[in-house]
């Protein structure tokens, strides 16, 4: 099967690869021409460099006699005269604080798709094609899909709803083993083609493939990641907060209580500073958005987004209430720059809003390290006053050696490791702030060595004299 994708982010450049190795002739349309050569270059790093998920450069790679990326429409024109769907794989960003979802890219990229379309099979349309948002989209949105495509003249055409499910850091093993495949079409024509795309993974017994209408499909994506939202701030803002203000509660154990429940389970049963990314907060506020507009009541969500967004200003707060710690002209190591580990993804990163924080009380300096993520990193703080300030630290020892304050932002496996880096580097009386309990092993060793330790989930943790 021929079938195009337009958007090579995370979710675009995930997906295609996957459908080139389960067989299909892909190509991948990205208005951005350096992104496309660099995944065009058939280089691992080089693929890396735009976009690290484990397994994407090598399965590119792997499949190159079936997928090619493109930002020229002419060279996309001609693949939609055999093409039998299309993935829409925009961004779908929240519109002004509002909520609302601004539809810009994706409705620009329709617009694009609708003009190419009309002109396929040499203006005859003999083609029949199904448009498909990937993209996470509010509920209503295929109807809006339909009537751009009528607007331009396009027949013989579907639409149909394939919300993506990925998971940053793990999407190729997530997408080659999925647990479920949502689709959503409106006739058996349509939900006959989703069974060609996915027929490797159709009968597979691990895998629920299910079938619903589009409205469904959208909703799914958008309800399911709120209850997901909804328990990691219940896990931070609730029992973390437990565990924060009763001495003699332990988070760990606290949790196991908790999760050997079968009907809680372990899902989301850690303790952090912020669940950032791309996705769980627009998300969220497009939710509320859209349930405001049925006049439904929304402060559930509401208070989710909140209660999210307290645990980060109230771990970073704590270093003044509880440690009277100033931080002007202080240097300061900050570690995990990504939303989380195994991705250089950092929109959303709980790192952004602690390097802001720090910077507006008035450190010194801010050295950053990250294993992958540190260039993402700096070019967001590009335009920034203070962007003198930042530095990327090439190795852990250079973002503690001379550091007032150390703060743990994610939770890269390795920094589990950092103990004997810290007693060796971070001179003692200096604060560690653990926002993802990497440490919690060793709080007691730390505090004999001097350090007080402020971690989401405990209170705090005073250096030993
Ligand atoms: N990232 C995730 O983990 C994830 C998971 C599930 C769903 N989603 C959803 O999938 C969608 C895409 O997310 P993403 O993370 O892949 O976004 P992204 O920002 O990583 O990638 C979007 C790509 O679209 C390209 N683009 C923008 N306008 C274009 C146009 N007119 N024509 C062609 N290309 C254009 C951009 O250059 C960019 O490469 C969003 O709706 C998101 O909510 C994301």
């Amino acid at each position: 099967m021929k079938i195009l994708f337009i958007g090579s982010g995370y979710v675009g450049a995930c997906s295609a690869a996957v459908s080139a190795d389960s067989g299909h002739e892909v190509l991948v349309y990205d208005i951005d021409p350096q992104k496309i050569a660099k995944f065009n270059s058939m280089d691992k790093d080089i693929i890396e460099e735009v976009l690290y998920e484990n397994g994407l450069g090598e399965m590119i790679i792997r499949n190159r006699e079936r997928i090619s990326f493109s930002h020229d429409l002419a060279e996309v024109g001609r693949f939609l005269d055999q093409t039998e769907a299309v993935f829409m794989c925009l961004p779908t960003p929240e519109k002004d604080g509002s909520g609302e979802t601004n539809l810009t890219y994706y409705l620009d990229a329709a617009r694009g798709l609708a003009a190419l379309l009309a002109k396929r099979n040499n203006g005859s349309q003999g083609q029949y094609i199904l448009i498909i948002n990937k993209s996470t989209v509010p509920i209503e949105t295929v109807g809006i899909t339909k009537e751009i495509m009528q607007l331009a003249g396009v027949e013989n055409f579907g639409v149909g709803s394939n919300p993506e499910f990925l998971v940053e850091g793990k999407a190729i093993q997530g997408s080659i083993k999925p647990e479920r495949i949502v689709v959503g079409a409106e006739s058996s024509k349509d939900f006959a083609v989703f069974r060609d795309i996915y027929k490797r993974f159709i009968n597979s017994p691990n895998v629920n493939y299910i079938e619903v209408n589009p409205y469904e499909a959208a909703a799914g994506k958008l309800l399911a990641n709120f209850v997901l939202f909804n328990r990691l701030a219940v896990c931070f803002d609730v029992v973390g907060r437990a565990c924060e203000k009763f001495e003699n509660l332990d988070f760990e154990k606290v949790r196991s209580i908790l999760i050997n429940d079968k009907r809680i389970g372990e899902w989301g049963f850690y303790n952090s500073l912020y669940a950032g990314g791309s996705c769980f907060i627009k998300d969220a506020r497009s939710l509320m958005h859209q349930l405001g507009g049925k006049n439904a009541g929304t402060d559930l969500i509401e208070d989710t987004l909140e209660g999210n967004k307290r645990q980060l200003e109230n771990f970073l707060m704590r270093s003044i209430s509880e440690k009277q710690f100033d931080f002007t002209g202080k240097t300061a190591g900050l570690f995990g720059l990504a939303f989380k580990r195994n991705t250089n993804d950092v929109r959303n990163s709980a790192a952004l809003g602690a390097t802001e924080f720090m910077l507006n009380m008035g450190a010194k300096e801010i050295r950053a390290f990250d294993p992958i993520a540190g260039p993402n990193y700096l070019n967001y703080f590009n335009e920034h006053k203070d962007a003198d300030k930042i530095k990327l630290a090439a190795r852990e020892e250079e973002s503690l050696a001379g550091c007032d304050v150390i703060l743990i932002a994610c939770d890269w496996p390795e920094f589990r490791e950092l103990t004997p880096k810290i007693i060796e580097n971070f001179p003692p009386g200096g604060l560690i702030m653990d926002g993802r309990r990497m440490l919690a092993h060793d709080y007691n060793e730390l505090a004999e060595n001097g350090y007080d330790i402020i971690a989401v989930g405990s209170p705090l943790i005073k250096r030993k004299e």
